[in-house]
C-alpha cells in the first residue's frame, strides 16, 4: 500500500546554498506568478534566518525579478518602532529593501506606531482586504523560518490565537523578548498558494523532527500545522539541521515548485 507522500525537504551544506536554492526558485516563482497574473504577493518571513537570502534577491538576483509587480507583506512583527534593530522590517529594509529597487508603495509592512497592538492588527487585516479583497488572502508565496520551540511567525505553542479562524492578523504576547507581537493566523498561512520554510542550525533538528513527523499539532507545533490544502510546502533545511535530525544529507529534490 502506498504510504502518505513525504515532506518535501531539500537539504544543502550549508546556509549559504541553501539561500542561494531558495533565491533561484523564488525568483521562478515570481516570475511564473506575475506572468500569469500580473502581480505576486509575497510574505516574508524575520528572524536572522532569510537575511542572507534578501541580501541575495536585493544584490544577484534583482536584475530577473520585476520588483514593480511585487507586493511585500510581513508574516509577523515584533512590536517595536521600525528603527529597533530587532524590528523584522528593519532587517528587511537593511538587508533588501535599501537597494532601491522595489517601489515603496509596493512595501506594506505591519505597523507598529499605535499604541495597541490590537489596533495594528486591525489595520493590517484592513491593508490585507485592500490588496486581496473581501475573501482570504491568498499568497503566491509565504517564507517562514522555525523557532527551536516549533513556533514559525509569532504563532507559539500554547498560544490561544492558534485556534483563530476568524481574523487575519492578530496580536499576540510571545513567550520570548520582545513579546508583544502582531501575526498573521494560521487561517491565512494555510490559504497560500506554496510555502518556504527556512530551516538553519543544529538546534532547529528537535523542531524539524516535531514539525515533519506525525500529524500536524498546531498547539504542540505551530510550524507543523502549516499545511495548506490548496497549496505545497517546501522545507529547505541546512546540513546541520538535517543530521542533527538524524536524515541523510542527500539533497533531495521535491516537486520542482
Ligand atoms: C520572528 C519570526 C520567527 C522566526 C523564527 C526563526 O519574528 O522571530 O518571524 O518566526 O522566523 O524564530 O528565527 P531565526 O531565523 O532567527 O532562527
Amino acid at each position: 500500500m502506498a504510504g502518505r507522500p513525504g515532506p518535501d525537504l531539500r537539504v544543502f551544506p550549508d546556509l549559504e546554498a541553501l539561500s542561494r536554492a531558495v533565491a533561484e526558485a523564488a525568483a521562478k516563482r515570481i516570475n511564473a506568478v506575475v506572468e500569469q497574473r500580473g502581480r505576486c504577493s509575497l510574505l516574508l518571513s524575520g528572524g536572522k534566518t532569510p537575511t542572507r537570502l534578501y541580501e541575495l534577491l536585493a544584490r544577484e538576483y534583482s536584475g530577473g525579478i520585476p520588483w514593480p509587480d511585487v507586493h511585500l507583506f510581513w508574516g509577523d512583527e515584533r512590536y517595536v518602532p521600525a528603527t529597533d534593530s530587532r524590528s523584522n522590517f528593519a532587517m528587511v529594509r537593511r538587508a533588501l529593501l535599501d537597494s532601491g529597487m522595489i517601489p515603496p508603495e509596493n512595501v506594506h509592512p505591519i505597523p507598529t506606531e499605535f499604541s495597541d497592538p490590537g489596533e495594528a492588527a486591525r489595520a493590517y487585516e484592513r491593508e490585507l482586504r485592500q490588496f486581496f479583497g473581501r475573501g482570504w488572502p491568498a499568497f503566491d508565496l509565504v517564507l517562514l523560518g522555525l523557532g527551536i520551540d516549533g513556533h514559525t511567525a509569532s504563532l507559539f505553542p500554547g498560544a490561544a490565537e492558534l485556534a483563530e479562524s476568524q481574523r487575519r492578523v492578530v496580536p499576540v504576547r510571545a513567550p520570548v523578548e520582545p513579546s508583544s507581537r502582531v501575526t498573521l493566523t494560521l487561517a491565512v498561512l494555510n490559504r497560500a498558494a506554496l510555502v518556504y520554510f527556512l530551516v538553519a542550525g543544529a538546534d532547529k533538528a528537535a523542531a524539524l523532527d516535531r514539525a515533519l513527523t506525525g500529524p500536524p499539532d498546531p498547539a504542540g507545533c505551530p510550524a507543523g500545522a502549516v499545511r495548506p490544502e490548496c497549496g505545497t510546502v517546501v522545507w529547505w533545511v541546512d546540513q546541520s539541521a538535517a543530521l542533527a535530525w538524524g536524515r541523510s544529507a542527500t539533497r533531495e529534490v521535491g516537486k520542482g515548485r
